[in-house]
């Protein structure tokens, strides 16, 4: 197929649900992939936050090569070994309690405000943050604090309150009998970037503990190592009630999944929640091989070498270029605000041939794979540092 008739079959058969760079890649490896002229790209935004372990791992296509060869599907009415293992191994890595499988961010999100609203009893509101991010089903909709998602769909279904991030007072005001749950992402990622407070994260499992609410914790960006520490929670010091994962878990794989913790885990009973393809043999060996690989390859120490490196030089350009009004974020999830829209950015970068993301508008945000080395980065940087020239 052509370059041109890729195009046009996208525009007549594919819903126009996003804005698309024309780009069409054929091929990846770690942190490098090709499109279909050849031309090489640095991937410092593999997957919108799916590629943790960059392109084509070969763990994780050694293990779904031999799973399909074995069994690819067999569903959750009845065992296999691959789920078998990999619940253990996120238990192992999380917080003593039991896994819920799924196929993405939103379903797991869909599936612990389930779990919430059956904890309750009766009780039902759940308190978001403004600029969250929780997915596109109409509840996760509901849940994220971006009006602009939400129009043209109401009425969003009742039961969560939106309030503004880290604004503990405010918080403390707006629990009331109703109230179940508070659920967050700890470094809001299509939010720009922008990272929990440590006492307020400290008092919100305070707060939970004290009214009997449940403290959920969206890692579905945040998770697999993406800050430093397997998961974002790990950073504050907190256990939270459950956990919500999706992207880089499966290594490139759809795979979504809710960890709870013991005592309220067994809240959902056969016949209360499913998902026909959760779980699978093929995606549960990819995860699996996500979480050896992690281990390792010491992905998280080098995380942690990474997000040195490339913060103090991200620092030098903010010096230089009164462009840039602020760099933050955990580990390598990082944020570069502007004083103008950044989209031109992205667009330069793209043409020299390195893909980063842009949101809020203004917000930067490069997400390279966990395994990215100094010599990628400093590649990068010479790009952006272009760009921004350019700008
Ligand atoms: C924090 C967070 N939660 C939930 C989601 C939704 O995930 P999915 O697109 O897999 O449904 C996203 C997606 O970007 C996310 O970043």
């Amino acid at each position: 197929m052509k370059l041109a008739q890729v195009y046009q079959n996208y525009k007549d058969f594919v819903m126009p649900t996003y804005n698309k760079t024309p780009l069409v890649f054929t091929k990846g490896k770690g942190s490098i992939l090709w499109d279909m002229q050849g031309k090489k790209y640095l991937d410092f935004f593999p997957g919108w936050g799916v590629g943790n372990l960059g392109h084509c791992h070969p763990k994780v296509m050694q293990a779904v090569r031999d799973q399909i060869s074995k069994l690819i599907f067999i569903p959750n009415s009845y065992y296999h070994l691959p789920q078998a293992k990999l619940a253990k191994e996120l238990i192992y890595w999380s917080f003593p309690g039991k896994v819920f499988f799924c196929n993405s961010g939103a379903e797991a999100n869909e599936a612990a405000i389930k779990l919430a609203r059956k904890f309750g009893q009766g009780r039902n509101e759940i308190i978001t943050f403004e600029n969250a991010f929780h997915g596109r089903t109409l509840a996760t909709l509901a849940a994220t604090g971006q009006v602009k998602y939400q129009e043209g769909f109401q009425p969003m279904p009742a039961g969560f309150k939106n309030i503004k991030f880290n604004d503990l007072q405010l918080l403390k005001r707006e629990i009331n009998a109703n109230t179940v749950a508070l659920m967050l992402e700890l470094v809001q990622g299509e939010g720009g970037i922008n990272v929990a407070d440590k006492n307020f994260v400290l008092a919100l499992r305070k707060i939970c503990d004290e009214h009997n609410l449940l403290l959920i914790i969206d890692e579905v960006q945040t998770g697999l190592g993406r800050t430093g520490k397997l998961f974002a929670y790990q950073q504050y010091g907190i256990t939270p009630d459950i956990i919500t994962l999706a992207k880089g878990l499966g290594g490139g794989l759809p795979i979504g999944a809710i960890v709870a913790k013991k005592e309220i885990a067994d809240l959902l009973t056969a016949g209360m929640h499913a998902s026909t393809f959760g779980g699978g043999p093929v995606i549960c060996r990819a995860a699996l091989a996500v979480l050896k690989a992690t281990q390792e390859e010491k992905i998280l120490a080098n995380v942690n070498k990474m997000n040195e490196y490339l913060f103090k030089n991200l620092n030098v350009l903010k010096e230089k270029y009164p462009l840039i009004k602020d760099v933050r974020g955990i580990g390598l999830m990082v944020g570069i605000e502007l004083n103008c829209e950044g989209s031109a950015i992205v667009q330069s970068c793209m043409e020299m041939g390195l893909l980063i993301n842009c949101t809020h508008s203004c917000v930067l945000r490069m997400m390279p794979a966990l395994n990215v080395n100094k010599k990628q980065i400093d590649q990068a940087l010479v790009i952006l540092e272009n760009a921004l020239r350019r700008a």
